[in-house]
């Protein structure tokens, strides 16, 4: 804050508090040019109806004056008066470090129990799972969703079919560093007519039928040619880069053939940011637990594979 604000607000809150006090003692006295003989204030209503030109009571004074003095005690012993600590030397910052260290003293010894346990053991704890959901709420439903189904450019996380793979590991990675997925732009590499033929390849690997067969054919020496290094010979993709399968019906960027142009045209760089300084190992672990319990929902055991 700058000594101008600072000055600024010193002499407004202070102008304020003497302003109400001078308005105290003003409307406190009976005003001698208006009070008539009678003590009424001469105001006369329907005839006969007049006002007494009474002080207000003391106790209800003295309540105003009361409320002057504790504004002053308080800003001699809280900041408010611009750049003025106060004596106490209180501040929001301490009161909140000290709320957040007392938190974190009374759940460390939970989240050490949760850390102990395997992450499909830990999947079925139904009270580790309400910490998780709460912690998914707050960190991470802005971009998959509070039903962590995703949306458009964010993966669904409860369908089992998994960019980097499901392996309790392999999530708690994604979690603690992030992703990066890569898909370049090939409109450069191809033209506008190599596009349209590799994405009418891709729209029919996963069983439906391309309103364009000629272009399907032309599309598949392309695929093979460009494409097979990261998504693979037959289109299933590489959970090690993050390229999604193409055969699955599963789409990251949409389905429809002109969504399937656009990103073979532009490509796209998806980021997935890197969560372990932020919530720390423990809370990663949970957090990883919850997003392993959403595609095993009938408990861990039950499902032999992590990934497809
Ligand atoms: C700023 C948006 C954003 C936030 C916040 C975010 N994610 Fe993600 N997440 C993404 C994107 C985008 C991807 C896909 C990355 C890619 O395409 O390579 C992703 C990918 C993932 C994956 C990999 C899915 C797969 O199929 O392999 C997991 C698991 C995941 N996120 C979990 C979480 C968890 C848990 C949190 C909260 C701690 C979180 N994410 C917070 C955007 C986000
Ligand atoms: C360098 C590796 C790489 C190459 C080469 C590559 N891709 Fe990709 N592709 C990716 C990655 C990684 C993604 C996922 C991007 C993301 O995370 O959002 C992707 C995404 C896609 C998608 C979106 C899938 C979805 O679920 O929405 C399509 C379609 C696609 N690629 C088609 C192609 C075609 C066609 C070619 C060849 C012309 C190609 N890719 C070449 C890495 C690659």
């Amino acid at each position: 804050m700058s000594n101008f604000w600072s000055l600024f607000i010193t002499i407004l809150a202070l102008a304020n508090i003497v302003g109400c006090f001078l308005l105290i003692r003003w409307t406190a006295k009976p005003r001698p040019g208006e009070a008539s003989a009678d003590q009424t204030t001469g105001h006369v209503w329907d005839g006969d109806l007049m006002e007494y030109n009474k002080p207000m009571p003391r106790w209800w004074l003295w309540l105003f004056y009361l409320t002057i003095i504790f504004a002053l005690g308080y800003l001699l012993l809280y900041p408010g008066l611009g750049k003025f600590e106060g004596l106490l030397g209180w501040s929001q910052y301490d009161a909140y470090e000290e709320q957040v260290a007392e938190v974190e003293q009374r759940v460390a010894p939970l989240f050490a129990e949760y850390a102990a346990t395997p992450i499909p053991a830990l999947a079925e704890n139904s009270d580790a799972m309400d910490t998780g959901r709460r912690l998914f709420a707050n960190n991470c439903a802005v971009c998959h969703g509070s039903d962590a189904r995703g949306a458009t450019g964010y993966p669904n996380l409860t369908d089992n079919d998994w960019l980097y793979g499901g392996a309790p590991e392999t999530i708690t990675q994604t979690i603690i560093n992030g992703r990066s997925g890569m898909m370049p732009g090939w409109k450069p590499v191809l033209g506008e007519d190599g596009v349209k033929e590799v994405a009418a390849y891709v729209y029919q690997l996963n069983g439906r039928t391309s309103p364009n067969p000629e272009l399907v054919e032309a599309g598949k020496q392309r695929f093979a040619a460009t494409c097979v290094g990261c998504h693979g010979m037959d289109g299933t993709g590489n959970q090690a880069i993050g390229a999604p399968n193409l055969t699955d019906d599963v789409w990251l960027h949409g389905g429809s053939i002109e969504q399937i142009r656009d990103i073979v045209a532009n490509g796209r760089t998806n980021q997935m940011p890197a969560h372990g300084d932020l919530l720390g190992e423990d809370r990663v672990h949970v957090l990883a637990a919850y997003v392993y319990s959403l595609s095993h929902p009938d408990g861990a055991a039950a499902t032999p594979s992590d990934s497809e």
